[in-house]
């Protein structure tokens, strides 16, 4: 169950292999400025709600582990008329989404270098208009499904966070996964629109995904609604 003032685990990575110089050189230099202030418990222990006024008021998007930031920065170059916040822990990762950031010179976007649980803690009730969910950590064993992000923890938080109407899209290469999503997404008060092996017509295809169709393993493609 999700718990505000619980501790969290993490179970995934929070580093990989060595970083290139150029990628602490956008880790040094950018990392600050593009992170929203006041997430992290260190930073605002009452948990009050963030102040997003650096988006202008823009329909506010958000992608959840973001991994090497392709879908982000894609996103918020297709669509320079809304703001879009990338939440990802691994610190390999946002080093590659920021040296894509200076390559396609994008600037509506924030970024939160952690666990979105610390995020949907402070993000204010109904502020994001789309949430994106590419390839989730697929937790393939049995007593390891709760740890998945489609669980009711996960989906309340973000649940409260998504405007009523607000469209949720979640993309994985598991089965089972599919499975767990048809079951636990629409019990967290969510309508399924659509799903099948056809992508977005905005989609722009992942690092995870490229791996996915390499190892023989097809996409599939969900999209849903939150319940107004
Ligand atoms: C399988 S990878 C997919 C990455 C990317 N979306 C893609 O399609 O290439 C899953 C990502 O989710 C991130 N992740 C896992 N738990 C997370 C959490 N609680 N908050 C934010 N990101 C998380 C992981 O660090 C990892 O980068």
């Amino acid at each position: 169950m999700y718990d505000p003032v619980e501790r969290r685990n993490f179970y995934g990575r929070v580093h990989g292999k060595t970083l290139r110089a150029s990628q602490k050189t956008y880790l040094e230099e950018d990392l600050d400025r593009l992170s929203l202030a006041r997430v992290t418990r260190d930073e605002n222990p009452e948990r009050a709600p963030i102040d997003l006024t650096r988006f202008a008021g823009k329909p506010l998007w958000l992608e959840i582990g973001f991994g090497g930031g392709e879908h982000l920065v894609h996103m918020a170059a297709t669509y320079p008329e809304i703001g879009i916040i990338g939440c990802e822990p691994f610190v390999n990762g946002i080093a590659m989404l920021l040296g894509k950031i200076r390559a396609a010179n994008v600037e509506n976007l924030a970024i939160h270098p952690g666990d979105v649980r610390d995020l949907f803690d402070v993000l204010p009730t109904a502020s994001i208009a789309k949430a994106f969910l590419n390839y989730p950590d697929p937790w393939p064993k049995a007593r390891h499904h709760r740890r998945r992000f489609v669980t009711e923890g996960y989906l309340t938080a973000l649940s409260r966070t998504l405007q009523p109407g607000a469209e949720f899209r979640v993309a994985t290469d598991i089965p089972d996964y599919v499975r767990q999503t048809l079951e636990e997404v629409p019990q967290a008060g969510f309508t399924l629109l659509n799903e099948g092996d056809q992508p977005w017509s905005d989609w722009l295809s992942t690092r995870y995904e490229q791996k996915a169709l390499r190892e023989g393993r097809p996409p599939h493609y969900l999209t849903f609604q939150r319940n107004a």
